[in-house]
């Protein structure tokens, strides 16, 4: 059970936009970070949470889609995401943050995913942009924001092949190829 909902919990970039997203959904995934592992039980994140139009509006141009997809820009209107979890991390609890939004975010994606949604972990964000349009207070740090929709897309899991190429990539019927390293590479004793 575990590996399958892993392997659907796959990082979509495309969405059907019309499909909204209600705040309580955005709280209930919330809710599974909030009861994960957190270093020396500080719980240092905080959330911000968007689901409405014009909100996403303001969040979506200070995000980076899909660096290996060279010649696409990101979703384009009508695909884009229906809502956001911003996870920022409350300097006031603690300075560094450790791995505690990586746990937070895959809790939040796997959440995501049994309630047949989807959606991608963003780290490459204009932070200081995006503070200023949500006017972020300075005591939080923005770490990471998830971008959640339906997803609209086929994201298909393989084995890197020979030539050891990692980067992701979409064929002709817009599918798009996720490879993953084997077992015994990783595996190193
Ligand atoms: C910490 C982190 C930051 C990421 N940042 C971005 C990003 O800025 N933009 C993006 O399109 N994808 C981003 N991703 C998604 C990765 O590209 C994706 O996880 C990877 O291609 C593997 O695909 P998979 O999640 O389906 O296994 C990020 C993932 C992680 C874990």
């Amino acid at each position: 059970m575990i590996k399958d909902l892993i392997i659907r919990n796959r990082t979509y970039r495309r969405f059907y936009q019309e499909v909204a997203i209600e705040r309580q959904t955005l709280r209930e995934l919330v809710d599974l970070a909030r009861l994960s592992a957190s270093a020396g039980n500080l719980q240092p994140l905080k959330y911000m949470l968007s689901c409405e139009p014009q909100k996403n509006d303001l969040i979506f141009p200070h995000l980076a889609w899909a660096g290996y997809l060279k010649d696409w820009p990101g979703p384009s209107q009508g695909e884009r995401p229906s809502a956001y979890i911003i996870i920022l991390g409350d300097t006031e609890i603690s300075r560094s943050f450790g791995c505690d939004h990586g746990i937070a975010a895959q809790s939040i994606l796997l959440g995501a995913t049994e309630k047949g949604l989807g959606g991608c972990i963003i780290g490459t964000i204009q932070r200081d942009e995006l503070r200023k349009v949500l006017d972020i207070p300075s005591r939080y740090e923005i770490l990471l924001v998830l971008a959640l929709g339906k997803p609209k897309e086929t994201v298909v899991v393989e084995t890197v092949n020979s030539t050891g190429d990692i980067k992701y990539w979409r064929d002709s019927e817009g599918v798009h190829h996720v490879p993953k390293r084997p077992l015994d590479e990783i595996i190193i004793g």
